[in-house]
């Protein structure tokens, strides 16, 4: 998700620093950032030397310490309240006091998040779906203490990336977790409890519905550790056993099964 947002703000014209604790990971950002633009390029929709000045404007570091004259940070680091918490801590002391702070989670409150800062009013949820590059939403977060301005400047930013802001207010999963997720869950019960075969159960859904893709190949494609961290913050915001995470997406994820970006999900790639 890091390198489709550093790739979508670079593209609007914005210098844009990408920060990763690697830089093994970092090439990796850059490698699918190329890739990404080069179908462009291929379709005759972007020039070469377009290509080159948008990967220009992408400085890659591994220093927290150089982000500190950026005017906005976008967090997409695992989904996990703690990592997260510890960033946002890190990156309050990091950067300029002007700076705002957004978060890409799925579904971990932007009010918890932005109560670690001494800068709540300047946290926000920004929420990019995957792809990112091609997906037109950004769900637009508020915490219970984001300023009108701070939220403004977000919309109006969200817009210059080309993408379309939705405002949602701070709720477990949001708005589009809280419904996409349980669906998912829910052909995973199927798939468990025999009812169907993978390919039944999203041949159903993908040519009855129009969906693009069937919800057991969208789970890989999101990561089914992902699906089951959302899960689990739905159950635990609602305390409602209707979000229960299926035992089937729990073994796979014990199993290291994760997905597309693991080789194994649901399907094998
Ligand atoms: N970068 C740039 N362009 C890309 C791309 C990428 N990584 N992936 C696909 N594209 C472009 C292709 O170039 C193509 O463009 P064109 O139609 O203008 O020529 C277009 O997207 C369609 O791609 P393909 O023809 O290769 O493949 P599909 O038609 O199967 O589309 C898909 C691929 C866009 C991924 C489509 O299957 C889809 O929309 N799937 C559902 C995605 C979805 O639901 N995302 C949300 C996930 S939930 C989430 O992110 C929230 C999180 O919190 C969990």
């Amino acid at each position: 998700m890091g390198n489709g947002i550093a790739q979508v703000a670079a593209r609007a014209g914005f210098d844009v620093v990408m920060r990763d604790v690697a830089d093994t990971f970092l090439a990796r950002g850059m490698k699918a950032i190329d890739k990404s633009l080069q179908r462009d390029v291929d379709k005759e929709r972007l020039g070469a030397a377009e290509k080159q000045s948008i990967i220009g404007r992408i400085r890659t570091t591994t220093e927290l310490a150089d982000l500190r004259d950026a005017f906005i940070i976008v967090e997409a680091v695992t989904e996990d309240l703690r990592v997260k918490s510890e960033l946002f801590k890190t990156l309050d002391e990091a950067t300029n006091l002007d700076a705002m702070l957004a978060s890409n989670t799925s579904s971990i409150s932007i009010t918890k998040l932005a109560a670690v800062t001494k800068r709540p009013d300047q946290v926000i949820g920004m929420h990019f779906m995957n792809p990112v590059p091609v997906m037109k939403l950004v769900e637009i977060i508020r915490g219970a203490a984001t300023s009108d301005e701070t939220y403004q400047k977000v919309h109006a930013l969200t817009e210059k990336l080309g993408k379309i802001p939705l405002e949602c207010q701070d709720s477990p999963g949001f708005i589009s977790n809280r419904v996409l997720m349980p669906m998912i869950n829910e052909a995973i019960f199927a798939l468990y409890e025999g009812v169907a075969s993978r390919e039944s159960i999203d041949g159903i859904m993908k040519l009855g519905m129009n969906h693009p893709m069937g919800p057991l190949t969208l789970a890989d494609f999101i990561g089914l550790d992902v699906c089951l961290a959302i899960m689990n913050v739905l159950h635990d915001g609602f305390n409602d056993s209707k979000y229960r995470p299926c035992p089937l997406l729990k073994r796979y994820v014990d199993a290291g099964w994760l997905g597309r970006k693991s080789g194994r999900g649901f399907y094998e790639y």
